[in-house]
């Protein structure tokens, strides 16, 4: 029987950079199920593999769907991407992130359950349901606090934090109630190839190379713990063949840095490769309203899955950039498909004032 892997979500940022990276392990047949919300992207996996890859367009919530497909192509696990995934979004209209990343997380959860339940012993032990989550489940550090360990208390702020921190906890009933083997993955912020210009890295690329406002929320030194997808994914693949069922892993680059400073060393670079002579982006920085609830400072511990799996990120935050401002300046194309109809409506009622 061939190695199946469904895969929810995997057109959006970190699923597509997923989808595209197992791929390379022949062994894999993989199934993308995505409803293509405005973050999906099937262009992300042009050219992939069509004997080795089936795309689905369908909503983790319809539970016929994924009965239907779990009968039918009898996947050994699954990975758990889907999700509305933009806080300000979910300050603004937080209903989806319920429907999809509670709702959806527990449809897909009774269905797996069910299909689980009926396989054979030696196919029901190797089973795996993978559960990609967030560090913002955490909720918000103070400078001094110790980052974010496994056993840190769930405090989420945002409705985006809270409908993920409802999921892990889902996840987590499953496996305490049913003994579903599940695995949890909380990770730190990623950027790189394919992330939709709404979120902080590649909206201050695209608007310092159109000489745009650069719009950093309040006083500019809000903390993130930065990951290059890349070694995210790894780490999932890592988690997916050696987690032990019921755990949960977090996940994080080592490398917290205040908004400000990201958003300068983007100016910087943006000005390197399109010079303007006697210029700097850096004039373009505009301090703007604060996000309301704006968590101050995430950071990950991540010793458990690199003293367990032997994972560690390999990218450094000064290549990882360096890549990725040059990706997104090399794909106008890419750019140009994303950055149309809906998105510039959310960039106006967002930015507005
Ligand atoms: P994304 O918004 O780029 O992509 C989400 C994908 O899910 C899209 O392809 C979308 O079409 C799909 N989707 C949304 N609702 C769906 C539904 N109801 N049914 C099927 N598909 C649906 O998100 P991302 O940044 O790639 O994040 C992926 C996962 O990783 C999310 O669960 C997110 O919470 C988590 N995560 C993200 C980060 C980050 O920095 N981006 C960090 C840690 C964890
Ligand atoms: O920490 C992991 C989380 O990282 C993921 O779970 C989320 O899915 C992902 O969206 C991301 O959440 P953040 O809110 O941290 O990411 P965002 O890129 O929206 O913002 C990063 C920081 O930059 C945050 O402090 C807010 C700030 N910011 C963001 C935008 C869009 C600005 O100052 N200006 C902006 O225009």
């Amino acid at each position: 029987m061939r190695n199946t892997l469904l895969v929810t979500g995997g057109a959006g940022f970190i699923g597509s950079n997923f989808v595209l990276q197992q791929m390379l392990d022949e062994s894999w047949f993989i199934i993308n199920l995505d409803k293509l919300t405005y973050a999906g992207n099937l262009h992300n996996l042009e050219g992939i593999a069509a004997d080795r890859y089936q795309f689905i367009h369908g909503d983790i919530g319809d539970r016929a769907l994924a009965r239907q497909l779990l009968e039918k192509h009898q996947p050994g696990a699954i990975v758990h991407f889907a999700a509305e995934s933009h806080v300000d979004r979910s300050i603004r209209g937080p209903e989806d992130f319920i429907r999809t990343n509670v709702d959806g997380t527990f449809a897909l959860l009774e269905e797996t359950r069910a299909y689980w339940s009926a396989l054979l012993d030696d196919r029901r032990n190797r089973f795996r349901f993978l559960h990609v989550s967030t560090d913002e489940v955490y909720g918000s550090l103070g400078p001094q606090d110790p980052p974010f360990s496994e056993i840190t208390p769930y405090a989420p702020n945002s409705p985006y934090a809270a409908s993920k921190a409802a999921s892990d906890h889902l996840v987590r009933a499953y496996h305490h109630t049913y003994g579903l083997p599940t695995l949890t993955t909380n990770c730190s912020n990623n950027y790189g190839r394919f992330q939709f210009p709404e979120k902080l890295i590649p909206l201050m690329i695209l608007n310092a190379r159109d000489g745009k406002a650069l719009p950093v929320y309040g006083d500019g030194k809000n903390v993130r713990d930065w990951l290059y997808v890349e070694d995210h994914c790894e780490a999932i693949a890592t988690v997916l063949r050696r987690g032990r069922p019921g755990e949960t892993y977090n996940i994080g680059g080592w490398n917290e840095k205040p908004n400000i400073e990201i958003v300068q060393t983007i100016c910087d670079l943006v000005d390197e490769k399109l010079p303007q002579a006697g210029r700097s982006r850096r004039e373009l920085i505009t301090f703007v309203k604060d996000r309301p609830g704006h968590d101050r400072r995430y950071a990950m511990d991540a010793r458990k899955i690199e003293r367990e799996l032997g994972w560690k990120p390999k990218a450094t935050f000064e290549t990882g950039i360096r890549k990725t401002v040059s990706w997104y300046l090399e794909n106008e194309a890419w750019v140009r498909d994303v950055t149309s109809g809906s998105y510039r409506q959310w960039v106006a009622t967002h930015y507005s004032g």
